[in-house]
């Protein structure tokens, strides 16, 4: 086992609800002026911006509201929104959504506590962030797991990149977390969900040569209860329980539990940023399209591990451990054909050129400057030998 930080700061409030504990959490935190950050609409549908209001209202918190977030997050949205907090003189940041309203309310606190620093410089590591103001979280989609993450995400809409954004100052204060606000998440977007919460985990686990016991079976343990109740909550997305696990999973699936001692990988997620950057897709999509492919390129360098995944996590029984690792990597395929995910780029409804392709995985490698993966590494080449293979 590799030396660990386990820091994992943020509050959990969680179960039926707990939305309405929102204005004691953010006095709790010492926020007195709220910027509410939101998406497209769903939380005023559903009547929860209400009530988070009426909540911070009830603790005498002043507050002013900003939806809008388009999921992939954009630069210049955050922007606007470190203008109406530094406007407001917000001293806490909420945000009231998924990713994608999470990271755009880190991104604001950074751009409020440093003004003068240009938010995508923040985000490219040309200026160190040193500083922020406190964020809040209300969820209301299990998926990115941005709530307990140390990480944020943002799409310089101008120059067609996407980019996280790794720093302890990403850790929420609080999260609040009620499963039953996630029974009105569109299907194909809960689908989305589970694949980015079983990829979260799978970034971490297919590391070879270091011995990991505790931490192979959390994340075994993860993988298997968001993938069942991924395919009940297709059937019935109003099962509390159901939904309660995957909320759950979702966040101590990025919370970094399930690579301690190991670290990560998560070059499978540098395929679909670029994707993403490129065509706009939803986030896990991205990421279902290509990990068949990057595992099939990958696996004979880690055999082991690959027909120990499909043995604990899928069940998978043999003595040949390159047929199992690969039985392995059919099964999760045809998982995810079975929520509605997709396993190629074709079924992404993309046709991709061979000239576009080399552009993505230019993207993918930040101009074949780094190389991806802990298991072969990869350069501009063989991501695009990968991303063909995905075609
Ligand atoms: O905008 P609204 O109207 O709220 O609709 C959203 C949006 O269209 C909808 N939705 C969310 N909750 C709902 C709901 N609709 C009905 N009822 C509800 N309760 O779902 C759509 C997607 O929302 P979004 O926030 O984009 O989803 P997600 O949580 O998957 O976030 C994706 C973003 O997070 C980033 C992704 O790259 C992407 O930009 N990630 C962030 C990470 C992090 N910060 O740690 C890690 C991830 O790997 C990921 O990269
Ligand atoms: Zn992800």
């Amino acid at each position: 086992m590799q030396n660990f930080i386990q820091y994992t700061p943020t509050e959990v409030i969680f179960g039926k609800e707990t939305e309405n504990q929102t204005g004691e959490a953010v006095k709790r935190w010492g926020g007195s002026r709220v910027l509410i950050v939101y998406g497209g609409g769903s939380a005023v549908r559903s009547g929860l911006l209400k009530r988070v209001m009426d909540s911070l209202e009830a603790e005498g918190i002043a507050y002013e509201e900003m939806g809008g977030v388009h999921p992939n997050p954009r630069l210049a949205f955050a922007e606007e929104g470190v203008e109406k907090a530094i406007g407001f003189q917000a001293d806490f940041i909420l945000a009231v959504g998924g990713g994608s309203a999470i990271d755009t309310a880190k991104a604001i606190a950074h751009g409020t506590a440093n003004p003068a620093v240009k938010l995508w410089d923040i985000w490219t590591n040309q200026v160190p962030l040193t500083q922020s103001i406190p964020v809040g979280v209300v969820l209301t989609i299990a998926a990115a797991g941005s709530e307990m993450s140390d990480s944020a995400v943002l799409t310089n809409e101008e120059i067609g990149k996407k980019a996280g954004l790794n720093s302890r100052l990403n850790r929420v204060k609080f999260a609040v977390m009620n499963p039953e606000l996630t029974f009105t998440v569109p299907k194909y977007q809960l689908a989305c969900g589970v694949a980015d919460i079983m990829m979260h985990t799978l970034e971490r686990y297919f590391i070879p040569g270091i011995s990991c016991e505790m931490t192979d079976e959390i994340a075994e343990g993860l993988l298997r209860t968001v993938m069942s109740n991924g395919a009940k909550a297709m059937e019935n997305q109003k099962d509390y329980d159901v939904m309660a696990e995957i909320m759950w999973c979702s966040s101590l699936s990025h919370n970094d539990l399930t690579g301690c001692g190991r670290g990560k990988d998560f070059s499978v997620h540098k395929f679909g940023h670029a994707l993403s950057a490129k065509y706009d897709v939803a986030h896990g999509a991205s990421l279902s399209a290509v990990w068949g492919s990057w595992a099939r390129y990958q696996y004979d360098a880690a055999p082991e591990r690959f027909a120990r995944y499909a043995h604990k996590v899928l069940g998978i029984e043999g003595e040949n451990q390159m047929e199992v690792a690969l039985k392995g990597i059919e099964k999760t395929e045809e998982y995810f054909r079975s929520i509605g995910m997709p396993a190629s780029i074709t079924e992404l409804n993309l046709q991709p050129t061979d000239e576009e392709i080399r552009e993505l995985s230019m993207d993918a490698t930040m101009g074949n400057t780094v190389k991806l993966s802990r298991l072969k590494p990869l350069s501009a080449d063989e991501v695009y030998e990968i991303y063909q293979m995905a075609k």
